[in-house]
């Protein structure tokens, strides 16, 4: 009877969770309704114990009474950890794989989509290890670095490209020292290297997708979203892809089996792949929701 009881209890909460998180787009925009309940369970549970709510419906009444705790909601929701050089095996194969690979074909461009980069730390990283492999290699080439993120806020951060002594003690220390200029405790990104990166709020949810590029990063985001989402987002990915373009994810993430044929794997430690064209996958791609 207790076991039952606890199962309605969570069904009921479930229920009303769903139903904040339609009245949240509704009212404001912000389309959580398909990230991971386990996760929305914690990080809004976070704000009604913040706000002294017993339930979702509640906090509603909260968030009605004080349209400022929209913003402290969404802060909660957009998880930002990020660090330079995150996941050593990631950077290892852009620096060994895919920057050789992009530099040394005829193109004089290469263009790079940092999504969900967050407060900046992933984007910078790219391009120093672009600046490095061009200048080892005396080669010059137009980057484009489109770097995105939903939260303006973090955005903000990232063009501002100044980081603490703690944050660019994972960088190497004679690259510190090429692309940043000590300011007091912390340190600014030089202008060369910031010149690189165009910062831009996306919702790849929502928004249109950019197109043609040779390498795509989207890393430690797709883990937050519910399994249809994912799929989404990567058939999009996939239809931006030059062909042959690269695809990063974060450690925890890989394309689900139903892309089976869409990326071939090209490091599976490094979370690394490579686009198939459409023609040759008899995937159909589909923006819209399933
Ligand atoms: C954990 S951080 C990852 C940062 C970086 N990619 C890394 O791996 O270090 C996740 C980022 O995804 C962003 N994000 C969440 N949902 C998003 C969406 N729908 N569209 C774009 N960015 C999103 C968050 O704002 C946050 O900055």
């Amino acid at each position: 009877m207790m076991r039952k009881n606890k199962l309605i209890n969570e069904t009921r909460s479930l229920n009303e969770l769903e139903w904040l998180m339609e009245r949240v787009f509704q009212k404001r925009g912000f389309d959580f309704r398909e990230y991971r309940r386990n996760t929305l369970i914690r990080r809004i549970g976070r704000r009604l114990k913040a706000r002294s709510s017993k339930t979702y419906k509640e906090y509603a009444d909260v968030l009605d009474k004080d349209p400022g705790e929209y913003d402290k909601l969404f802060n909660d929701l957009t998880i930002n950890v990020t660090s330079f050089f995150r996941d050593q095996s990631a950077f290892t194969a852009l620096e060994q794989v895919v920057i050789p690979a992009l530099v040394k074909k005829e193109a004089k461009n290469i263009r790079i989509w940092s999504m969900g980069c967050s407060t900046g730390e992933e984007p910078y990283s790219i391009a120093i290890l672009l600046m490095e492999f061009l200048k080892q290699n005396i080669k010059k080439m137009d980057i484009t670095i489109l770097a995105t993120d939903i939260d303006p806020r973090a955005l903000k951060n990232a063009m501002k490209g100044i980081f603490s002594n703690k944050a660019v003690a994972d960088i190497r220390p004679s690259w510190v020292e090429k692309y940043f200029i000590p300011a007091g405790n912390n340190f600014s990104v030089r202008p060369e290297l910031k010149e690189l990166i165009t910062f831009q709020t996306h919702d790849m949810v929502s928004d249109p997708f950019y197109h043609d590029f040779d390498l795509v990063v989207c890393r430690n985001v797709l883990i937050y979203f519910m399994l249809p989402l994912q799929i989404r987002v990567l058939k999009c990915i996939h239809k931006e892809l030059k062909q042959g373009g690269f695809l990063l994810l974060g450690k925890a993430e890989q394309p689900a089996a139903e892309l089976n044929g869409l990326f071939s794997c090209v490091d599976r430690n490094a979370r690394l792949y490579r686009n198939i064209p459409l023609q040759n996958t008899g995937i159909e791609w589909n923006r819209k929701r399933e």
